[in-house]
């Protein structure tokens, strides 16, 4: 008889006050797996995981490890059995160390006295085990980046004798070189037995670590136990999301920045070379009066080529048969078609195209890339911070979408806070509309119209138990009160507009965000910042953590933004996210802009090898 898994989980059901988060869920974990659970924000893959924790009780169901019925009635319990949990919301305490944090309620802290010197030489080996010698155990949790608290919340995981983790969305604070270093340590884990159930929404890193994959839908198993890397990607697609998708980007306009959309007749005739400051021609891209040229290109999470590299791993399916200069016209993957059934019933994704028949690659030849007619709205002229960032001259036209490509500590995260005003430049200046900016005031940037959204957005308070209303209109209170009342119809009816184009789930303004999963959280947020009244957006990471269905709303939404005249700055680990959206790139290497280009000129393979070796030229 074959050994019984390790763990099995049956029938499991929980409820919250009007939702039914989990519905009979099955889940079976075998020894040395890397066992991965996809779903749709709000699916009930964290639910799920807080009940193996031991830290949210099942209404019903039976749990047995290693074929023997147990109750997992506390966290501790839990950890007895040798579970680890890595949350989605780290549970960290900022005020304490890294080695009490790791060390908390345990052992070695709570025989009488902390025995402060063992604990932190421990602490010391498991960051060292973890890739990261770096980290000093004395340092406060709270001063630590997003990713070494990530990294202390592992070493927690592993300072008990672990026989199964759960990672609840790890790489969503990582950038891809440490998510190169998690997998090395996931590899470790299971080569030495131990179970890892794994949460991402990046689907191409499932199919490089998992094994295999258990799909939630609406709290309910919607498919169990499917190989990782054989199983196509439109089956696990259209099982997580009930229809078939892939990240469809919106077309690029054709028309010169700062005017409003026309006909694609007009646009054609429209095309000139030349653009500010990157003195390149562009491949094609066509407007939206040509919708159904193609241009909107869907990118396959899943696909794999074997040219690409770690930490990436991902391209255009198609890619792979298409000549390696080809232009993004040529990379419409057999999913684009399933953009039919998008268009259908999701209304808000206006700039999808029409037609879905695949297209013969647009021809190369001949400039496209709209000259700006209007003044650049944002101009960086020679910004710089010491130690950070090179000086940078960029401007940045109304309806133009810019996407700053690197690696961590490439200093695009720096560029975007100083442009905000939260960090204060060595030289340079930011001028917004021709005028320049007090520098390191994050007022005066407000005021101007620029609005940042930044990388952790969770740090950025939410109301917890406030209704996603108020959530969303935070910042934008001005737009909804007249003569000192706030308009409530008003500010819920922007609030509702806004949270249905991100496709929040469940799509209703009054509940507490607190009893939101983390992704839909996450679009609180995104969606709060969308609504501000700017005109210069900063986009730092827009989709972390947000799921596959609900991407592709996200980047229509923002080149409506764009569409309607506002300036967009955007950063993205995702290379393909900056290709597909922006319609001009910068790559940044430790601080300086290696290579400027068109996104229609590049492709991933490209700025893979210009973020990693290119020598500086601009
Ligand atoms: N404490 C709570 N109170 C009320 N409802 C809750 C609570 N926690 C979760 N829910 C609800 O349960 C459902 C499942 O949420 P869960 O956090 O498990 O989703 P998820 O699959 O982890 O999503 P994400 O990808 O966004 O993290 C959602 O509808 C959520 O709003
Ligand atoms: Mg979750």
């Amino acid at each position: 008889m074959a050994a019984a898994p390790l763990l099995t989980m049956s029938g499991i059901t929980k409820s919250f006050p009007g939702v039914r988060a989990l519905d009979g869920v099955d889940l079976d974990v075998e020894a040395g797996e890397v066992h991965c659970l996809l779903g749709q924000n709000g699916a009930g893959k964290s639910t799920l995981i807080k009940v193996l924790a031991g830290a949210h009780q099942p209404d019903e169901g039976r749990i047995s490890w290693e074929g023997r019925e147990v109750r997992l009635g506390s966290p501790v319990a839990a950890m007895r059995l040798g579970i680890a949990t890595i949350y989605q919301e780290l549970d960290l305490v900022e005020h304490l160390s890294v080695t009490e944090n790791v060390f908390l309620g345990h052992e070695v802290a709570t025989r009488g006295f902390l025995r402060v010197r063992t604990a932190r030489e421990r602490a010391a080996a498991l960051l060292r085990r973890l890739g990261h010698p770096e980290i000093d155990p004395r340092t406060l949790v709270g001063a630590l980046s997003a990713a070494g608290q990530q990294i202390v919340s592992m070493a927690r995981a592993l300072s008990h004798e672990v026989r199964l983790i759960v990672m609840d969305e790890p790489s969503a604070a990582l950038d891809p070189d440490e998510v190169g270093n998690l997998f090395r340590i996931v590899t470790d884990l299971t080569a030495q037995g131990v179970a890892v159930v794994y949460i991402s929404h990046r689907l191409e890193e499932i199919r490089r670590i998992g094994d295999r994959v258990s799909v939630l839908k609406d709290g309910r198993v919607a498919a169990r136990g499917l190989p990782a890397r054989t199983t196509a990607t439109r089956e696990v697609v259209s099982l997580m999301t009930g229809r078939e998708i892939a990240y469809v980007f919106p077309p690029r306009p054709a028309r010169p920045y700062g005017t409003p959309a026309r006909t694609g007749d007009e646009a054609a005739t429209d095309r000139h070379s030349g653009d500010t400051g990157s003195g390149t021609t562009g491949s094609g891209t066509t407007g939206p009066g040509e919708s159904g040229s193609g241009d909107a290109h869907s990118w396959d999470p899943w696909s794999k080529d074997p040219r690409s590299k770690d930490p990436y791993s991902k391209t255009a399916a198609s890619q792979d048969s298409a000549p390696q200069d080809s232009a993004p016209q040529d990379r419409v993957s057999e999913d684009h078609r399933s953009q039919d059934h998008r268009s259908q019933d999701r209304p808000s994704a206006a700039h999808a195209p029409q037609d879905h028949e695949p297209h013969p690659p647009a021809p190369r030849s001949g400039p496209t890339v709209p000259t700006p007619l209007t003044p650049a709205l944002l101009s960086l002229q020679s910004l710089t911070r010491k130690g950070e960032f090179a000086p940078l001259d960029l401007d940045v036209h109304p309806g133009e979408i810019v996407g700053l490509a690197g690696l961590v500590g490439s200093g695009r995260s720096e560029i975007l806070e100083t442009v905000a005003g939260a960090r204060r430049p060595s030289g340079g200046r930011v001028l917004v509309d021709g005028k320049p900016l007090r520098p390191g005031s994050v007022p005066a940037a407000v005021r101007a119209g620029i609005g940042l959204a930044p990388e952790e957005r969770k740090a950025q308070a939410l109301l917890m138990l406030e209704p996603v209303s108020s959530n969303v209109s935070l910042s934008s209170l001005g737009r909804f009160s007249t003569g000192g009342w706030l308009d409530g119809r008003r500010e819920r009816a922007a609030a509702l507009a806004g949270t249905r184009d991100l496709s929040l789930s469940p799509a209703d303004p009054d509940r507490p965000v607190r009893t939101l999963s983390g992704g839909n959280q996450q679009k609180v947020v995104l969606a709060r910042w969308l609504l501000r009244e700017c005109r210069v957006l900063l986009l730092d990471e827009p989709t972390r953590g947000v799921d596959v269905g609900a991407r592709s709303e996200l980047y229509a939404l923002i080149r409506r933004l764009a569409d309607e005249g506002l300036a967009v700055l955007l950063v993205s680990s995702e290379v393909p996210e900056v290709l597909g959206l922006a319609d001009r790139v910068l790559v940044l290497r430790e601080g300086v802009v290696v290579h400027r280009a068109p996104a229609a000129e590049l492709d991933e393979h490209r700025v893979l090898d210009l973020v990693m070796e290119g020598a500086p030229s601009c």
